[in-house]
This record gives C-alpha cells, structure tokens and sequence, in this order.
C-alpha cells in the first residue's frame, strides 16, 4: 500500500487554459481533469510541449520540477513560477492555447498535524506554492508567514490568504527576516510547513529543534528525472542518503542533521 498519490504512467499533454502575473511571480494553469488530485506538496515535472530546448540543432531541455499550488474543483492545476533561467523563462511565457508535458503528481507530500498541533505555514520566495494547496487542504484557516526579498516578489503573499510577511528591504510589512516572526509562534502546540530557500529552510530547522517544535520541510535539489531513476537528486539525512523525488521533497526536520 502506498501512502501517497501515484502518477499515472508516462507524461500527459495538457492545454494550458490561463497565465496570470503576480508581482514578480507567473501563475500557470493546466487543465488535468482526468488526472489523479495531487496531495499537498507534491509536484510535476513540467515542460513546454513546443519550443522546449535550444531549437533544431540543440538537444532539449529536461523537464523542470515545479510543486503542485493548487487544485481546483474541475481539475485545473496551478503553478507558481519565478523565472531563473531558460525553463522557467520559457513556461512563464505560455498561455491559454499552448500545451505543456507533465508528469506527475509525483513524490510524498505534507502530513497532517500530529496529536492536533496548529499548523503555522512559513514560506520563502517561490517556496509559497506547495503551501497554497497545503492551506488549501487544511481549510485556508492555517497561519502563513512569508518572507520576500522585496515588494515585486512580495505581492505573492495575495496567494495565501491573511498572510503576515515581512521582506529583505522592509518595503512591505515586518523588514527583517520571516523567521523573526516564526519565533513568537514556537510555542508547544505548534507544526511548522515550510518551504522556501536552503538558507531559509535551515534557519527553520535549527529553530524548531531549539524550541522542541516538529516540522515538515520541503526542499530542492536538481532532478532529472522525478521519479527514482537517475539518483540526481540525493541529500544527505541521518540515516543516508535519500532521493529528494521519491522520498520527499517533504522530509521531517527530525531526520535531517542541517539543510545544505
Ligand atoms: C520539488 C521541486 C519543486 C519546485 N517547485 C518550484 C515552483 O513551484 N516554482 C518555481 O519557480 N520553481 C520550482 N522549483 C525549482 C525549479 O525546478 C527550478 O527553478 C528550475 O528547474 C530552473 O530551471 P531553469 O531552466 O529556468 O533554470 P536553470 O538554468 O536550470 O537554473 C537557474 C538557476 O537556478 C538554480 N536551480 C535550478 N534548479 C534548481 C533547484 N531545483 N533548486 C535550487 N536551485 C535550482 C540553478 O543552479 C541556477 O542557478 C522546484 C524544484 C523542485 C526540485
Ligand atoms: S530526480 Fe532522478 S532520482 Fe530523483
């Protein structure tokens, strides 16, 4: 028995049915509605079903990873994407009429809250998608903290609703860093979620062990192929090596000596 959703076999092309800008950040969606409903945290491996690659000459490009944001009631999937190089430059410019490849949903998800802990979401740039569907799944009453580099990127806190966020520059809400307002949350009842940069992740890490809080993290290593096979996407844990798209992306602080 597996404790997570299985992908269907092999890649399905799917219409892209809309595009939208958030501040600095591309919403994507896709229409699925005969795909299985991915779990909270779990992702796809996504690419452009035209001009993906270097053009005739040149060798495409590998799908790219990106978490699930969302799922709508018809089946439509939402992305989040922040344009960092060639994929993702080249997915953020599709739209309505464009089809995409996607594989998926792929890897393990979020857990539930154990012995009724409160979930407090704590996101960091991009890292806001996985929450979406995890607030999402857990009734959209859950705390989300967010912390962007600055106001562009800000603007994606309207992605969780009742979001606190604080920012690098200061420009919008608490200036300084969003685990500075993960502390006051520490107390014994609390679950942290969360997804953001190494860094960031780290930072929640060494927190949550300080004051003895249990968390879910959501990381990121390069993936080739998302579903086991190339061993690309290892990160070192206690007990291992682990592959991030099989065993994860979501590991349990617990398990993790530090993020790198
Ligand atoms: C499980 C998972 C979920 C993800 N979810 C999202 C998401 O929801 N939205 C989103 O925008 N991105 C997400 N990413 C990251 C996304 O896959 C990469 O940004 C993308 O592959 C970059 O491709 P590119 O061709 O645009 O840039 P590249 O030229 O491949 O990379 C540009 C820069 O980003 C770095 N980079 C590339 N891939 C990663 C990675 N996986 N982790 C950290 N740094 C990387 C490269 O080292 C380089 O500095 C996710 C990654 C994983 C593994
Ligand atoms: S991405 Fe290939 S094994 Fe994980």
């Amino acid at each position: 028995m597996s404790d997570r959703t299985l992908a269907p076999f092999g890649r399905r092309r799917l219409p892209v049915v809309g595009r939208r800008s958030v501040g600095a950040y591309v919403v994507l969606s896709v229409a699925d509605p005969d795909g299985p409903a991915p779990d909270a945290g779990q992702f796809a491996m996504l690419a452009a079903a035209e001009r993906w690659g270097g053009g005739a000459d040149e060798r495409p490009f590998l799908p790219r990873a990106f978490s699930v944001a969302r799922r709508h009631a018809d089946g439509t999937l939402d992305f989040v994407l922040e344009d960092v190089g060639p994929g993702t430059e080249r997915l953020a410019e599709l739209d309505a009429g464009d089809d995409v490849w996607l594989l998926g949903p792929l890897g393990r998800g979020f857990a539930p809250p154990r012995d009724g802990r409160r979930p407090v979401l704590v996101g960091g740039g991009v890292g806001i998608a996985p929450l979406m569907i995890w607030q999402d799944a857990l009734g959209g009453e859950a705390l989300a903290l967010l912390g962007f580099r600055d106001a562009a990127h800000a603007a994606g806190a309207a992605l969780l609703p009742g979001a606190r966020v604080a920012t690098d520059d200061g420009s919008v809400g608490h200036h300084g860093l969003v685990t500075e307002l993960l502390v006051p949350e520490l107390d014994g009842g609390a679950e942290v979620y969360a997804c953001g940069p190494p860094r960031m992740l780290e930072a929640v890490r060494a927190l949550c062990a300080e004051h003895d809080v249990p968390a879910q993290l959501a990381l990121e290593s390069g993936m080739a192929c998302g579903f086991g096979a190339c061993f690309g996407c290892v990160v070192p844990t206690r007990d291992g090596y682990v592959r991030l798209c099989v065993d994860g992306p979501v590991l349990d602080a617990g398990t993790l000596e530090q993020v790198a």
